[in-house]
């Protein structure tokens, strides 16, 4: 990882994506998660105030070591356990059935091998877990998706490798998942190319 990829990228994302619009969307995903939870792209945190008290613990996935420092105070002021436990949500260092939650939110357009994660996710999860997901990804409007195309390039330059075009349902069944929930929209104050979000909760069977 670059200097811009360490030590800009993450203040980049920790103010864009701690833009208050976001708050009821994470209140809202992270509802219902319980048990021993693991989160890929943890990020600089943003998710921790929105734990809800189900939680037991949670094991932290970031590569940017940024990320993790910007996260200390929200880490202080919550009484869930959450230890950075892998920088790598493609290859996870747990053994098979060792969780009961996963989460994941506006990640799955960032990780380069995102089906690599997807199974990694299926094999650590309990039979019956959940992993509970808010990602952007391909609009539903063809006029949207077109330009979703044209811009997808500078975007992944500019936003660490971040994909527009990501069928997030559809790698989330390839996966095997099951979806048990499932809301999409256009996200209130952003561009529709980076808002077309599916926020919802599928099941490792
Ligand atoms: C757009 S940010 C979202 C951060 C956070 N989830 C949030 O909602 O604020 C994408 C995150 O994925 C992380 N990331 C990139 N590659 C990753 C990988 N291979 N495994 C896990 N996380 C990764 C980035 O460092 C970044 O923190």
């Amino acid at each position: 990882m670059g200097l811009y990829g360490e030590h800009v990228l993450p203040r980049i994302v920790n103010v864009a994506c701690g833009l208050k619009g976001a708050a009821p969307l994470r209140r809202r995903v992270c509802e219902g998660l319980e048990g021993e939870v693991v989160e890929i792209g943890f990020g600089s945190g943003l998710n921790v105030p929105f734990y809800p008290a189900t939680v037991t613990r949670v094991a932290a996935i970031e590569p940017a070591d940024t990320g993790w420092r910007l996260a200390a105070k929200r880490l202080n002021a919550t009484s869930v356990p959450v230890e950075r436990s892998g920088m790598d949500g493609q290859s996870l260092p747990f053994a098979d059935n060792s969780f009961d939650s996963a989460l994941s939110t506006w990640t799955m357009c960032t990780i380069p091998d995102v089906a690599a994660a997807l199974a990694e996710l299926r094999r650590v999860l309990k039979p019956g877990g959940t992993l509970h997901f808010v990602e952007h990804g391909l609009a539903p409007d063809e006029g949207v998706r077109r330009w979703q195309h044209r811009l997808e390039p500078m975007q992944k330059r500019v936003f660490g490798g971040c994909h527009l075009t990501r069928p997030v349902v559809q790698l989330l069944t390839g996966a095997g998942f099951t979806i048990t929930d499932l809301d999409e929209f256009y996200e209130e104050g952003a561009p529709k190319i980076m808002g077309a979000d599916s926020l919802g909760t599928a099941v490792s069977p």
